[in-house]
């Protein structure tokens, strides 16, 4: 555990970082869809993808709650570099630090933590979305091998990862299983027959990569699925579960900066000869604001406790993300109405964190889904 002072220092770095090397370019690469691998490259030099990942895995071990404070940090700098961090820290990571082999560990978790590979996680397909165990992207062994194709949906870094943990199915079409009948195999991106489609033409987090990703014929060693063969799908909900928390922190990250635009904004602006801030009405925007921010700040902290602490975080993850991505939609929303006309445009900041807060309601999970898990935790 950090001490305070150390935690400062970190999420310092993180706040430097951000400040120099991803805030002044932000607006360009939304505006040109231009996901900057350099800097998640330089992010990683720094540690940035490898806070959680333990030390003997030349992870920088830290705890939760600094991870979620420094990815605040990038996220309101620009929420779309913050996905590609987070994707990496809390998915992949997690699968491969509970379930990696030694030999994957070395080969895979260790040059991740060090910042030397990228990587990411493909569930979802075009018709297997809110239904994740529906899935249908299929492996069949032959031999010593496994062979996988289908077409996953969505997958975030899939085109600029150098390796995707994907969910296919290992069950045949004759003997379905349900979620018990779906593995995950660690796919390098340079496998013959892993294609990345043409990126996404996103709303919003324009800058990071999604995109299909089509597997024909890829042909992997049987050492390369993770785990246990039909341990799939639940290794993915328990990387969704540290995965939820950090979209948690980014939607945090998106409101806090569209509250600090929000506040200089209305000190500048004038209307009927005074700052607009001096009217009632918008003070009472910007408390509330501040207020909904605060909570679901403190909320995913709560979580990060938890998750600290060694308890389930199910329920908490899906709390935190389905408040605070509720939060930082709420706050935008706010923030174009303060800003009015000038908030429709692009040319200010508050219209790209307006459209990059949308998704933290849909992606790892939509709100309804969080609603389904907390539901389903509370009827235990
Ligand atoms: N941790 C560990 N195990 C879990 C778990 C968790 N959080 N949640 C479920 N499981 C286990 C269950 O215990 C069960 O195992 P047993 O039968 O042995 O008990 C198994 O997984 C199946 O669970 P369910 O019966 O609950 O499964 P379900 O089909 O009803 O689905 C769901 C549950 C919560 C709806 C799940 O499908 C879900 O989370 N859906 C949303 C998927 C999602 O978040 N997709 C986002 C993909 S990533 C992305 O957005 C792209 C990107 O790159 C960012």
């Amino acid at each position: 555990m950090l001490t305070a002072t150390e935690q400062r220092e970190v999420v310092e770095l993180a706040r430097e970082f951000a400040a120099e090397k991803i805030a002044p370019f932000a607006a360009e690469w939304d505006r040109t869809s231009h996901f900057p691998r350099d800097v998640i490259d330089e992010m990683g030099k720094l540690g940035f993808l490898g806070m959680i990942t333990p030390e003997e895995y030349d992870g920088m071990g830290l705890d939760t709650l600094t991870y979620l404070l420094a990815l605040e940090e990038i996220s309101a700098a620009d929420a779309a570099i913050a996905v590609s961090m987070g994707i990496h820290n809390a998915i992949p990571t997690t699968m491969l630090v509970k379930h990696g082999s030694p030999a994957q560990k070395e080969k895979y978790l260790k040059p991740m933590a060090r910042g030397e590979l990228l990587a990411g996680f493909a569930l979802s397909e075009a018709e297997a979305g809110s239904d994740a165990a529906s899935l249908r992207a299929q492996a069949t062994k032959d031999g010593s091998q496994w062979v996988l194709n289908g077409t996953k949906a969505w997958a975030t870094n899939s085109g600029t990862a150098d390796l995707m943990m994907i969910m296919v199915r290992t069950d045949q079409p004759n003997a379905r299983r349900g979620a018990k009948g779906i593995s995950t195999f660690i796919v390098p991106t340079d496998t013959t027959g892993y294609k990345a489609c043409k990126p996404e033409d996103k709303m919003g987090l324009r800058a990071s990569n999604t995109a299909a990703i089509e597997l024909n014929d890829v042909r992997l060693p049987n050492d390369q699925m993770l785990g246990d063969e039909g341990m799939g799908f639940v290794y993915a909900m328990e990387g969704l579960d540290a995965g939820r928390l950090g979209i948690g922190a980014q939607a945090v990250g998106i409101a806090r900066s569209v509250l600090e635009h929000s506040i200089r904004y209305c000190a500048e602006r004038k209307q009927f000869g005074k700052a607009i801030q001096e009217f009632q009405a918008v003070q009472f925007k910007l408390a509330d604001m501040a207020t909904r921010i605060e909570a679901a700040r403190a909320l995913t902290h709560r979580a990060a406790a938890r998750k600290d602490a060694g308890e389930d975080v199910t329920l908490y993850a899906a709390m935190a993300k389905v408040f605070s991505s509720e939060t930082a939609m709420w706050v935008t929303t706010q923030a174009i109405q303060l800003f009015g006309g000038y908030g429709y445009m692009r040319d200010f900041p508050v219209e790209k964190l307006f459209r990059d807060a949308k998704v933290t309601e849909i992606y790892e999970g939509t709100s309804e889904i969080q609603r389904t898990v907390i539901a389903r935790a509370l009827a235990r």
